[in-house]
């Protein structure tokens, strides 16, 4: 019986062969936090750099040339991400997103890619292995991505305007080498590929409908997200918010929509279609219309702590556990243990209870 399954120390011999029906904590209950929501998605930080400095997340006053990253030293190796990933699996992951900072930044993700892929949920399933990017260096490695198991891309791109996009990403790099990796996604498998737009109003909101028409009949899904308050570095406020209700109102000024039901429970996107089958764009909407109730996700940090919330001040040292000999049943144990503590729910509390509290940065901890 699956309960078993943390009663013994080899991984390979037991959480691997063992079939749970449902994700099990060690006491042999289904995996729950205070607040009932089951442990789903894991986000895989692999690195805190990045070759962009968005100002909305890298502002280049504080990721300067002084500005001290993670030494290679403290990552977690990836034998050790692929060891909290497969016990993480066993809890009840599904999806997994690797992320950063910027993820291909990271030297030979494809190994990391190729180890993750191999991971099986207790019903037998591989995992949902997609990757969030700033798309520089995707055109280069779309292929190695997919031939190493990666399912899909996400790709971060907030304007079509070069000098626009120039000030967003604080970067040289022009929007044509971004779509040049988009459309390689696309064209290796890894689709569909989904384009991630963060809207900030008065700065890049006049990019909405030509982003639209861009991406229209191209099978890639746009999505538009509100400005966030992540982290304690962009200045964030909320006039510079403009809600998905509003972005909507604009999208629906140009092209008639039509909503399309959830596609899996706790998704965040919440999706609409053109009415003349030219494709589908979603609407994140984090601050307007919160979805801490149904937050599946954890995230771990490029040096091995786990984050149970994209506001999270505090994270749990896994690498500490891994380097001082703990077995992936003290792993097991460990995740249950923090999970079924968890009761975050930042987004629903935003305002005057979360302000001015220390939180980490969207660079370190990813999307
Ligand atoms: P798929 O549906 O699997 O494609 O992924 P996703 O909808 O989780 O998308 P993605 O990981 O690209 O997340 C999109 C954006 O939503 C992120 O960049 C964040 O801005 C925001 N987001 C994702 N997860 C959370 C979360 O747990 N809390 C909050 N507040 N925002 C989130
Ligand atoms: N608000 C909303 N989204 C953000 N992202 C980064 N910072 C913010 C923010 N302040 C998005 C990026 C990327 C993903 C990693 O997170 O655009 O798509
Ligand atoms: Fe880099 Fe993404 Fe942050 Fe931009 S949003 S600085 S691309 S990690
Ligand atoms: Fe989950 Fe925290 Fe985001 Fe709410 S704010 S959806 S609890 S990560």
């Amino acid at each position: 019986m699956s309960k078993v399954i943390f009663l013994q120390s080899d991984r390979r011999q037991t959480l691997a062969n063992a079939a749970p029906a449902e994700p099990l904590a060690p006491g042999g209950q289904p995996l729950l936090d205070t607040r009932r929501r089951p442990l789903r998605d894991l986000r895989i930080s692999v690195t805190d750099r990045c070759n962009f400095r968005c100002t909305y997340c890298m502002p280049r006053e504080v990721f300067d040339s002084s500005y001290q990253f993670m030494p290679h030293s403290a990552l977690l190796s990836f034998e050790e991400i692929a060891r909290v990933a497969g016990v993480a699996v066993q809890l009840g992951v599904q999806k997994i997103r690797l992320t950063g900072g910027e993820p291909l930044l990271r030297k030979n993700i494809e190994a990391l890619v190729d180890m993750l892929a191999q991971l099986r949920t207790p019903d037998g399933l591989p995992v949902d292995l997609t990757l969030t990017t700033n798309g520089t260096l995707l055109e280069k490695k779309a292929r190695a991505l997919k031939q190493a198991g990666l399912t899909r891309v996400t790709v971060s791109l907030d304007a079509l305007d070069e000098p626009l996009f120039e000030r967003m990403s604080d970067s040289q790099v022009s929007v044509k080498t971004v779509l040049r990796g988009i459309d390689e996604a696309a064209r290796v498998g890894l689709a569909p590929v989904k384009v991630n737009m963060v809207v900030r109003k008065g700065m890049n909101d006049q990019q909405i409908v030509p982003m639209a028409r861009h991406f229209r009949h191209s099978g890639h899904i746009l999505r538009f997200i509100e400005f966030m308050d992540v982290g304690t570095t962009n200045g964030w406020n909320l006039d510079e918010v403009l809600t998905g209700a509003q972005i909507l109102q604009r999208l629906a000024a140009e092209f008639p929509l039509e909503p399309v039901a959830s596609g899996y429970q706790g998704e965040v996107a919440r999706r609409w279609r053109y009415a003349d089958q030219a494709g589908e764009i979603g609407l994140i909407t984090s601050v307007s219309q919160p979805f801490c109730g149904s937050c599946t996700r954890a995230r771990l940090s490029p040096e091995g702590k786990l984050f149970l919330c994209l506001f999270a001040t505090q994270g749990h040292d896994l690498r500490a556990l891994m380097r001082s000999g703990g077995t992936d049943v003290h792993i097991a144990a460990a995740l249950a243990g923090i999970w079924s503590g968890r009761d975050d729910q930042y987004s629903e509390l935003r305002g005057q209870e979360t302000a001015g509290r220390e939180k980490i940065e969207m660079s370190y901890i990813g999307g």
